[in-house]
């Protein structure tokens, strides 16, 4: 089958979706500079699949060795590009490190790809660019609103570079996929989310306040225009949205596309609030999050969630797993997480 390169595969979602090519018999390249993970993901994905993918550490941003690894694995038909900086916070403090990191690694890939002729490009994009749509559930048609951090805007830049690169030159087949709030970690337990220093994300401060990591929750505003007050997000399972890529690299394989760049939203059709996911993840698990209302976190959007019906129809593909299985997951992984670092700490003792 196929050889597809993944940038960013050693991350989050790049790593479920290793495992779901694997499982269906794609070749496997990884890129990764590991700035934001670590190599022992790949020992995860060989346990779960029984395949150790190609490994290259490469940052997206040096041209010249994305170039050697072209070469080094020739063949390669299609790329799904994970790779990019995404903390939002961050990107306003440091927009230039967002800007060169997240479109420099996408130029060096477009411009490669015709030399290595390499057709197909999946590029991983974010509910963020509808902003707070008028309409809910927000189809892919809606506009896109003025980004509201540095991070969002190279979203939508890139979406325009994309878009812009294929119309200058009919070679280039791409799909957008807009993520809505990936959550949850694979069912082994053997790779899940990894974040750096104290979370921005909702679900790994859940999970790492309620394994007491953390004192409490802050649920950002309780004064929105919901039911319970709170913001609502459209919350997608991790392995779920893996199994979308392998979808739609197939489909640019199969030259399926009806437009040289299509996309698609990527969320459950389901609008769930913080405090549906605090109380969920509690009764589900049966632990406590200790949590308590602050005011509202600059930049929120009150609520979004997915029309996901251009997936499920074109695609073929639909969330599957349930919020309660997805917020056990999340818990299983962060106690795995736990038992790893008891078993460093006795190891460093020894
Ligand atoms: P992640 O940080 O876990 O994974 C990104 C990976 O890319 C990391 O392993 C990091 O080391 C690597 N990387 C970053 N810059 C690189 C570079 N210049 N060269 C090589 N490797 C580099 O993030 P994730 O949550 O898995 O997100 C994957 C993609 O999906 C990103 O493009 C992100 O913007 C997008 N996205 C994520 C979410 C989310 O909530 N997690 C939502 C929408 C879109
Ligand atoms: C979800 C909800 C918070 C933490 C961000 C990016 C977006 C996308 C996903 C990549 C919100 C509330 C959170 C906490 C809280 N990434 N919350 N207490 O804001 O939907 O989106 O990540 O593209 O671009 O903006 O996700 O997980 O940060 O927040 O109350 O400690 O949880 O206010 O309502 P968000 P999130």
């Amino acid at each position: 089958m196929a050889k597809i390169l993944v940038t960013g595969g050693t991350g989050y979602i790049g790593s479920h979706t290793v495992v779901e090519l694997q499982k269906v018999g794609f070749e496997v390249v990884i890129v990764d500079n590991l700035s934001n993970s670590n190599i022992e993901v790949l020992n995860g994905i060989e346990k779960i699949t029984g395949i150790r993918p190609a490994f290259e550490n490469i940052d997206c941003t040096d041209y010249m060795a994305l170039d050697r690894m072209f070469e080094k694995y020739p063949g390669i038909e299609a790329i799904i590009h994970f790779a990019a900086s995404k903390a939002v916070g961050e990107s306003v403090e440091k927009p230039l490190l967002y800007y060169r990191n997240n479109l420099t690694s996408l130029i060096n890939l477009l411009q490669l790809m015709p030399i290595h002729k390499v057709k197909h490009f999946v590029f991983s994009s974010s509910c963020t660019v509808y902003g707070q749509p008028d309409e809910l559930p927000v189809t892919e048609n809606a506009p896109i609103k003025p980004a509201l951090s540095p991070y969002g805007n190279t979203k939508q830049i890139c979406e325009e570079i994309i878009q812009d690169t294929s119309h200058s030159n009919p070679f280039y087949r791409a799909i957008i996929l807009r993520y809505f709030n990936p959550i949850g970690a694979h069912p082994s337990a053997e790779i899940g989310e990894l974040p750096n220093g104290v979370p921005n994300n909702l679900l790994p401060y859940v999970t790492q306040t309620a394994a007491g990591l953390r004192k409490e929750l802050k649920v950002f505003g309780n004064d929105y225009n919901t039911p319970d007050g709170t913001c609502i997000r459209d919350y997608i399972n991790v392995v779920d949205l893996a199994k979308a890529h392998v979808i739609a690299v197939q489909r640019l394989l199969d030259e399926k596309g009806e437009k040289a760049v299509e996309i698609f939203n990527l969320g459950t059709g389901t609008g769930l609030s913080v405090l549906d996911i605090v109380n969920t993840f509690e009764r589900v698990n049966g632990v406590k999050v200790p949590h308590s209302f602050a005011p509202r976190r600059e930049g929120d959007i009150e609520k979004v969630w997915a029309d996901p019906t251009r997936a499920n129809t074109v695609l073929g593909w639909k969330a599957q797993e349930t919020v309660e299985d997805t917020l056990k997951s999340a818990w299983t992984w962060e106690c795995r997480l736990a038992k790893l670092r008891e078993e460093k700490a006795a190891n460093a003792e020894e």
